[in-house]
């Protein structure tokens, strides 16, 4: 196999997306769209990888680390002038060499392996990804000629209304000869509508020296959506999110209704889980199996075992283990672990709190820095006081624990093994293991208070 190199565009600003966030960043699925651009082409396997980056460098720098060599544009002169800067690492090179956009996050792996396959076997100097749509409006149109070769890509702007109605358009993928490319490049002028260098120009160059130019048409139109505008970006956001909730069903995950289920496209899930309505699953989050997550539950980067009921409730950055039952309406806040068979019921929120093996919080809780044992129960509307309004303190109970309701715990303190705390206690001390702790004022009784 020839050498392959892999440079992805992502210096525009994205004028047409009136955003604040650099165009290439805005996420789809949850993952900037630069990134699943990224994520693809390192799927494929190239000998070097270069992002040219200018508007916001510094933070698509940032989000996509050393995965990729930079080089920085200066200034938007157009594509066919971002690809030239590219030229100091990859000019020496021989082989095959493939420029895609930062914003055309729903190409798959196939497809640049198929366009590679297609340009490697016929030796082309040139092989345009294409597709073909409906609604073409924006894109570059192929040009062909009678022998149905593509002699020149028009751009919108520039194309004659007869040119306008060619519905087969330029994806912005392309595979070029590298030694080919950096040639050509420098003879694209800027004379056009947009006063750009154009990439497409190549085509033309090429092909009237005598280069062979092939086009491969992408089987479906989806896959090269360009997001320019925010339309484009739902358009995107809808498609990438029926892939891959199709995937996991057909990898046996049960999605009562895929339109109304969001899982990123990091998150795995184990057979026979279902999930209900409403259920948003973000970043890196892993499911275990039969599990049952919703209706309208938020997860994110969270790790869930196996067995385990998760309702109604949001759960972020932390570990669930096996049958544990979450919600309805529960809150579990970062640097959590619910380990196996742990029970957090309605209206308890939870926070960086360890909770052993069976324990239960079963309603109206407050649980904040807290290290819990095994067996422990939290009666309704228990809470640990760990906040003077300064400084967190630690709150440790310890296995079998039993704390009353309505008890407040002020922190740092530690309930010991086997106790029980009184309903209504405010514990500021700690309580040895087996002790019954009651910490709440005498009931007194007026008689015939009333008549008084
Ligand atoms: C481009 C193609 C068009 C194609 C379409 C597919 C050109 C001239 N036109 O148009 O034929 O149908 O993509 O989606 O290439 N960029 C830079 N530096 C620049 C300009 C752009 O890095 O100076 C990057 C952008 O960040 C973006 C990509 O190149 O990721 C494409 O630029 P964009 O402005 O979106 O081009 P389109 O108008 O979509
Ligand atoms: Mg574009």
């Amino acid at each position: 196999m020839s050498n392959r190199f892999a440079i992805i565009l992502a210096a525009g600003q994205g004028t047409r997306m009136k955003s604040k966030l650099y165009k290439v960043l805005h996420p789809v699925c949850g993952k900037p769209m630069v990134q699943h651009v990224v994520d693809r082409v390192n799927r494929v396997g190239f000998d070097k990888k270069v992002t040219i980056v200018g508007h916001g460098a510094d933070v698509v720098q940032e989000v996509l680390g050393d995965q990729v060599s930079y080089v920085v544009q200066e200034e938007q002169l157009g594509t066919g002038h971002a690809v030239m800067q590219a030229e100091s690492l990859l000019s020496d090179k021989e082989g095959t060499t493939i420029v895609l956009c930062g914003d055309t996050p729903l190409i798959t792996e196939e497809t640049i392996s198929q366009l590679l396959q297609a340009h490697e076997k016929k030796q082309a100097q040139i092989t345009v990804l294409t597709a073909v749509t409906e609604n073409p409006t924006g894109y570059g149109r192929i040009i062909r000629n009678q022998q149905g070769l593509v002699e020149r890509i028009v751009e919108h702007k520039d194309a004659t209304e007869e040119e306008r109605s060619v519905k087969e358009i330029n994806t912005g993928t392309y595979c070029f000869d590298n030694q080919t490319l950096f040639n050509a490049l420098k003879k694209v002028g800027n004379e056009n509508a947009q006063g750009e260098y154009y990439l497409p120009d190549v085509i033309e160059i090429v092909q009237s020296e005598g280069g062979m130019v092939g086009a491969y048409q992408a089987s479906s139109m989806d896959e090269t959506l360009g997001i320019n505008d925010r339309v484009a970006l739902s358009q995107a956001e809808s498609i990438m999110k029926a892939r891959i909730n199709e995937a996991w069903m057909r990898a046996g995950v049960t999605i009562i209704n895929p339109a109304q289920t969001y899982i990123s496209s990091d998150a795995e899930i184990g057979q026979d889980t279902v999930i209900y309505p409403g259920t948003v699953i973000q970043g890196h989050t892993i499911i275990g199996e039969d599990c049952i997550i919703g209706p309208n539950s938020e997860l994110t980067d969270c790790k869930v075992g196996n067995k385990t009921t998760i309702k109604q409730s949001v759960v972020s950055d932390s570990e669930v283990g096996n049958e544990v039952n979450v919600g309805p309406f529960a809150h579990i806040r970062p640097q959590s672990v619910l380990n196996d068979q742990v029970k957090i019921g309605n209206f308890v929120e939870v926070k960086k709190t360890t909770m052993g093996q069976n324990s239960k919080a079963s309603h109206l809780s407050y649980l904040g820095d807290a290290e819990i044992g095994k067996d422990v129960n939290v009666g309704c509307g228990s809470i640990t006081v760990n906040y003077d309004g300064e400084n967190k303190f630690l709150t440790k109970i310890e296995d079998r624990a039993f704390i009353g309701c309505n008890s407040n715990l002020i922190a740092p303190v530690t309930i010991g093994e086997d106790t029980f705390v009184a309903a209504g206690s405010t514990i500021t001390d700690d309580v040895p293991s087996k002790a019954l702790s009651i910490a709440r004022a005498r009931q007194v009784n007026k008689e015939n208070y009333q008549k008084k």
